[in-house]
């Protein structure tokens, strides 16, 4: 039986900053952030914008721009690090924006930046188990990346959601769903107390749990293909691969990935100064970085953050990739992970041609780092009772679906669709 990605699209807030501003104001090189960290941009959500609005947004976008009949869904589920509620699931609020059949499961899934691809695994074995029977599954990875104001953290914030419909009818992406791998172990590298908007991380030990989690999953993939193909396990299963996704927290941890991905492949350390260090750049710059251009450009979305670099390479590769394999891996800190696979449809290359990443990157507005200072400072407040800050003729946002604040405990939102 056949699964996965029939359609994608994205949705981002209003406003970006410009990472060279924002060094500036902070007294450090902007080399850092650019080519350090790899960041060029970085999406900022206003009072009026949180994690529904985008999800509905994107969802939205799916259903209109690939002609879906809504009646088609039966399982709606959004990944988010960036919930609304204890309680009352993004995904309730979604159902009735995007006026979905009540026939359908909906429900929210949380695991740091892995949330998405948990609902997509469950989306992926429902269909495959027959169950589904044709209906299809929306996925939709929604967050805002908060660190705050002078963090180290502050340069790989951004915000954004991914919408994709997985079912029986891949046209853009089919799965290999034989040959995953996941990795989990307790570590504290990441978090967000219920009592904080902002998340705090040990940033380099992420680093070094994200590599770790790297090799576990995907040492996994390998024994499950050479159970599959009788392979030897030394056999370079990832030259199988024509282009490798990773989880994307800043552009600069997919080089590293990558990297560690090398030395798997080639059984040692690499450095800089080896030669295998050059054709390992030189892998890289034809294999991923083409495919981090809106990462760059958008910032973490956390569990969106994979989804938009596919996003990426389908929109800008779909042709040559055509028939071929690639390699994705997801990240979701505490920790879980997964290494999986899908091969790219012939028919991908026609059918993303609807969506335009800088149509959407175009609708932004770049805004003054004081003015991103005042955003993150009132989106702070936002949650509360009668708080008053998130009048969308106050920030001058519009669209789909926007955020008017917590009223009687309730959250309400404007919808003109
Ligand atoms: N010119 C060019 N490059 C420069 C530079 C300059 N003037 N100054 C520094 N750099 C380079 C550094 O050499 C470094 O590159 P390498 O790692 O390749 O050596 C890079 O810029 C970053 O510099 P630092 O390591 O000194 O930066 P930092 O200590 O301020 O923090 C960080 C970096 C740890 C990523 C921090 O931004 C952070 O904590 N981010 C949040 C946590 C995170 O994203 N973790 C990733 C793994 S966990 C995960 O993936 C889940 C998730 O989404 C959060």
């Amino acid at each position: 039986m056949r699964v996965g990605i029939e359609a994608i699209t994205f949705a981002v807030p209003k406003f970006y900053v410009d990472m060279t501003e924002l060094a500036e104001r902070r007294g450090i090189d902007p080399a850092k952030f650019v080519h350090g960290l790899g960041q060029v941009e970085m999406s900022v959500a206003s009072p009026c914008e949180d994690t529904v609005t985008l999800a509905a947004s994107a969802g939205l976008k799916l259903i209109q721009k690939y002609n879906i009949d809504p009646n088609s869904i039966s399982l709606i589920v959004v990944g988010t690090e960036t919930a609304v509620d204890h309680s009352k699931p993004i995904s309730s609020h979604v159902h009735e924006i995007l006026n979905l059949s009540s026939k359908c499961r909906a429900f929210e899934v949380k695991h740091a930046c892995y949330g998405a691809t948990a609902g997509i695994a469950i989306a992926t074995d429902w269909i495959m188990s027959r169950r589904a029977k044709g209906k299809k599954a929306l996925v939709i990875a929604s967050d805002i990346a908060r660190y705050g104001a002078n963090t180290p953290g502050e340069p790989t914030q951004g915000a954004g959601a991914v919408a994709m419909l997985i079912s029986d009818e891949p046209k853009l992406l089919e799965f290999e769903p034989n040959y995953q791998g996941y990795f989990s172990s307790q570590v504290m590298d990441f978090w967000r107390p219920t009592y904080s908007k902002e998340a705090f991380a040990d940033g380099h030990f992420s680093i070094q749990c994200y590599l770790n989690a790297f090799a576990e999953a995907y040492s996994m993939y390998k024994e499950n293909f050479s159970s599959e193909h009788g392979e030897d396990l030394q056999t370079k299963i990832g030259s199988r691969f024509a282009a490798d996704l990773y989880h994307v927290p800043f552009v600069k941890m997919a080089q590293k990935a990558h990297q560690k991905f090398t030395e798997i492949e080639q059984g040692k350390v690499i450095e800089k100064g080896m030669p295998e260090y050059d054709s390992f750049l030189q892998d890289f710059s034809s294999r991923v970085a083409p495919n981090l251009k809106l990462n760059a450009r958008v910032g973490n979305i956390y569990t969106g953050s994979l989804y938009l670099s596919l996003f990426n390479l389908l929109e800008a590769k779909s042709e040559e990739l055509a028939g071929k394999a690639i390699s994705m891996f997801s990240y979701g800190s505490g920790c879980t992970a997964e290494f999986f696979s899908g091969i790219v449809m012939p028919s991908a290359k026609d059918i993303i041609k609807n969506i335009s990443s800088e149509e959407i990157l175009r609708s932004r507005i770049k805004i003054s780092i004081e003015r991103y200072e005042r955003l993150l400072r009132e989106s702070a407040l936002a949650d509360y009772n009668d708080a008053d800050v998130s009048n969308p003729d106050h920030w001058d946002v519009s669209g789909p679906v926007l955020y008017l604040g917590t009223k009687d405990h309730r959250r309400q939102y404007s919808m003109s669709i």
